[in-house]
């Protein structure tokens, strides 16, 4: 990492603008519960696949029975001491067998995350499938749909911190040798002193991006009935849209 990226990590991290962070979970939390009681008729446990340091189950425990789980022991460890009343487990999504159902499971950020993931997508939407109660529902987001390369999804952040100003710009893009590209800029202002920083990555794939009406038809043929969401937005998922598709998955 050069000093900038470096820099811009440390004042992003003790900037108010990471309470977006924070944010991003109660919206989470408020689209569950919208799904929820519009789709779910017995809303008592739910499961948090890919949980992470737990935030989202230490929201909605005070709702739900919950469980998290997570491959990575860190943090399953770091998630134990966040949300007290919540079982967590290290446990692999590609191998899962907890021996219960529940009412709505969910799996943000991870499912379409790498080659191995994208290539048993079938299997893990089988294994949620089993892992659900009748009348169930699962929700999960996708964000490396094939859908947002190609229309170029782009981001912008900017935030003030001690006396500086942040910009922090990213685009996803397919290259014209056909990679998967991310350009990022970090523009830092102090007074009269601008310094940027310009990287543009490629992202290498074996199995191939997903679009989201793949992964529409993969999760049908497993049994569920599907509704695609833009985002947390509310409204209906469509192939020009900017946000991540949100897949709601219903047993
Ligand atoms: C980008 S993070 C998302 C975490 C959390 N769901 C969120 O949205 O903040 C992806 C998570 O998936 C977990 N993960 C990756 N592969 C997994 C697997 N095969 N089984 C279970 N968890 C896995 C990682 O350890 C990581 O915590």
């Amino acid at each position: 990492m050069t000093d900038l990226n470096r820099e811009f990590a440390r004042a992003y991290k003790a900037s108010k603008q990471r309470q977006d962070e924070f944010a991003e979970i109660s919206k989470r939390v408020k689209f569950i519960t919208r799904i929820a009681n519009k789709y779910v008729a017995r809303r008592v446990s739910l499961l948090d696949v890919c949980c992470g340091n737990g935030m989202l189950v230490k929201s909605l425990e005070r709702g739900y029975a919950c469980v998290g789980i997570d491959i990575d022991a860190a943090a399953i460890r770091n998630a134990s001491k966040t949300a007290k009343g919540v079982e967590f487990y290290v446990a692999d999504m590609l191998d899962m067998h907890l021996d219960r159902t529940f009412d709505i499971l969910t799996c943000f950020d991870a499912i379409d995350h790498g080659d191995e993931l994208r290539r048993n997508i079938g299997k893990i939407l089988k294994d949620f499938y089993f892992h659900l109660n009748k009348g169930g529902t699962l929700i999960f987001s996708a964000p490396m749909s094939l859908e947002l390369w190609e229309n170029e999804q782009s981001s912008a952040t900017t935030f003030a911190h001690k006396g500086k100003r942040w910009a922090y710009l990213y685009r996803r893009h397919i290259g014209t040798d056909g990679s998967f590209r991310y350009d990022k800029i970090i523009v830092s202002i102090d007074g009269d002193r601008i310094r940027h920083d310009f990287r543009s990555f490629s992202y290498k794939v074996a199995e191939p991006l997903l679009k989201a009406s793949r992964i529409s038809s993969i999760a049908e043929k497993v049994g569920f009935k599907v509704h695609v969401y833009a985002g947390l937005s509310g409204r209906r998922w469509t192939a020009s849209s900017t946000e991540g598709p949100v897949f709601v998955c219903t047993k």
